[in-house]
Order: structure tokens, then C-alpha cells, then sequence
């Protein structure tokens, strides 16, 4: 790749550097994207369609089941190459991930726009459920304030084969998992659900406003391993370039993000970023 050289200046060279990522950031970690087939117990099940509201609704004990699946496969991984990187790096990330691998690698200043599997909060009242498992994360959604709508763009569907590959290997040893029943809110006894933005629901008003404020003072940005497709958070990339910063993306496919990027670098997260950010 012939740009990496280029890439790597730009980055070093930069004063206000923003790093947007999204599920495969995560893959080289053994944690499938959302564009992955699922595999298993899982697998006639589309990540998308346990991913909403109305979901949840039908069945909540599936889609906590699949949440808790997640939530445990998360835990014994760890964080690779690319969020070490990143950690390195004095930036403001902005991750569409609800795992805490950035963190994990040492990470300090990260946005969570679409929120986090450790954060469940009760599906009625909204109250933090901070003692169930894993659940202590802060929850910023309590007062239902939002901005933006988690929302599928039209688009083609990413090849996947590579991370589930890498999923299988680092993931095999959680089981199934399965239906579970979710916890009863302490409060008022509704249903328990994960701390997560669903499709159709609005993203945290305070965690977008501030990619976006980030984002238009960026004078580089990378964008790694994300799809482009879905918005609100596909249009941060697209607010530095409009504002005349470059944007750098890391991505082993192309994507609708390709023509905002000045440059875009077909390669993995664990591959490129510590080639770029030195
Ligand atoms: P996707 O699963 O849509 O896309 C993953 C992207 O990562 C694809 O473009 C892959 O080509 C790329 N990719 C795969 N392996 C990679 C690697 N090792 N290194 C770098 N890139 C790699 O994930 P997102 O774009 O994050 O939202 O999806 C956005 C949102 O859609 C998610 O946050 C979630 C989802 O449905 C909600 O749940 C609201």
C-alpha cells in the first residue's frame, strides 16, 4: 500500500486527530461484525432483526439471550493490535461498538454512540440495572433524551468470511448461549434490556453532539471498520471532509465512505493502525 507512508505523516503531523470505528475494529478480536452471518444456535437469526425494539418486544428472553451471548464472548477476548494503536495515541475516539476492547487497551477519551452490552437499564422506567451482570457502565439515556435514529442506509452486505474465521477461533470457547430470561427491573419489576441503541431508537444526545463538534475541528480522521451504512454515525467521516480535513479509511472492502476519504487503505485494523499511528 503505497499510501501508508503518506498516512502515517498526515497522522503524525496532526493536532486534532479523531478515530471513528466500527464492528471491525473488533473482528481481529474474535468478535463477529454485524454484516457476519451468525453461526450456531444463532445462525437462522439475522444480527439486524434481534437488534430492535419490536424485537425485544416479541421475545425478550431471545434477544437478552443473544445480548448475554455477546456480553460473555466480549469478556474473554482481548483487545488487538489496532486498539492498541489507537490507545497510544492521544485522540478523541467515537466507536459504534458496544464492547469496551477500547478501553480494555487503554483508551481514555471514547464516545459510545450506539451504547454498551455492560450497561443494562429497565425497558420501562430506564433506570441503570447496576447489579445485574456486567451492568455498572453509566448510562447517559435515563431521562430518554436522544438525538439522531439508528437507521439502515441502502447498501450491499460486507464479506465477513475473514472475521468469522477469526471469531470462530477466539470466540469457540463460549457456548451457544441461548434464550434467557431477562432480569426483573428492581424499580418496577418490567424487564431488564440491554444498555444498546436498537435500529429505529435515538442515539444519545450528548455522545452525538460531541462526535459531530469533534469531528468538524478534526483535521484528520480515520474511519476503521465500519460499513458506512448505517446513519446517523456514517455522516461523522462526512462532516470532517466537508469541513476540509482528511479523512482515512481502514477497510478491507470498500464502502459508501469511500469517496469522502483522501485516502483509503484495504487492509485490517491489526494490520494498518500500528503501520499509521506511530
Ligand atoms: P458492520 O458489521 O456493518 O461492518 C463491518 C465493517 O468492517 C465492514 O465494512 C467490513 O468490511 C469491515 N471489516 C471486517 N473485518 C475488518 C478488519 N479486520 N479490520 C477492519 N475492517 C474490517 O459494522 P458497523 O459499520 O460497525 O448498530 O455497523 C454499524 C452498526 O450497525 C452497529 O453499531 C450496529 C449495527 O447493526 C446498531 O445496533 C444500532
Amino acid at each position: 500500500m503505497d499510501s501508508l507512508p503518506t498516512a502515517a505523516d498526515l497522522i503524525t503531523r496532526a493536532e486534532r486527530l479523531v478515530v471513528l470505528t466500527g464492528a471491525g475494529m473488533s473482528a481481529e478480536s474474535g468478535v463477529p461484525t454485524f454484516r457476519d452471518a451468525l453461526t450456531g444456535l444463532w445462525a437462522r437469526y439475522d444480527a439486524e432483526a434481534l437488534a430492535t425494539p419490536e424485537a425485544f418486544e416479541r421475545d425478550p428472553a431471545l434477544v437478552w439471550g443473544w445480548y448475554e451471548w455477546r456480553r460473555e464472548l466480549v469478556e474473554r477476548v482481548h483487545p488487538n493490535a489496532g486498539h492498541r494503536a489507537v490507545a497510544r495515541r492521544d485522540c478523541t475516539l467515537i466507536t459504534q461498538n458496544v464492547d469496551d476492547l477500547h478501553e480494555r487497551a487503554g483508551s481514555k477519551d471514547v464516545i459510545h454512540l450506539h451504547g454498551s452490552l455492560f450497561a443494562p437499564r429497565c425497558s420501562a422506567c430506564h433506570q441503570p440495572a447496576a447489579d445485574v451482570p456486567g451492568g455498572t457502565v453509566e448510562q447517559e439515556a435515563a431521562d430518554g433524551a436522544a438525538i439522531g435514529v439508528a437507521n439502515r442506509a441502502a447498501g450491499g452486505v460486507a464479506d465477513g468470511a475473514a472475521d468469522r474465521r477469526a471469531g470462530e477461533a477466539a470466540g469457540g470457547a463460549v457456548g451457544e448461549g441461548g434464550p434467557r430470561t431477562p432480569p426483573a427491573c428492581v424499580y418496577c419489576a418490567s424487564p431488564v434490556r440491554p444498555g444498546v441503541v436498537w435500529f429505529g431508537e435515538q442515539l444519545p444526545v450528548a455522545a452525538f453532539e460531541r462526535a459531530v463538534e469533534v469531528a468538524a475541528r478534526a483535521d484528520v480522521l480515520i474511519t476503521v471498520g465500519t460499513s458506512g451504512q448505517v446513519y446517523p454515525a456514517a455522516e461523522i467521516p462526512q462532516v470532517t471532509a466537508k469541513r476540509g480535513g482528511a479523512v482515512i479509511q481502514v477497510n478491507p472492502q470498500p464502502t459508501p465512505l469511500d469517496p469522502f476519504c483522501a485516502i483509503n487503505l484495504r487492509g485490517t485494523a491489526a494490520e494498518v493502525l500500528p503501520e499509521i499511528i506511530r
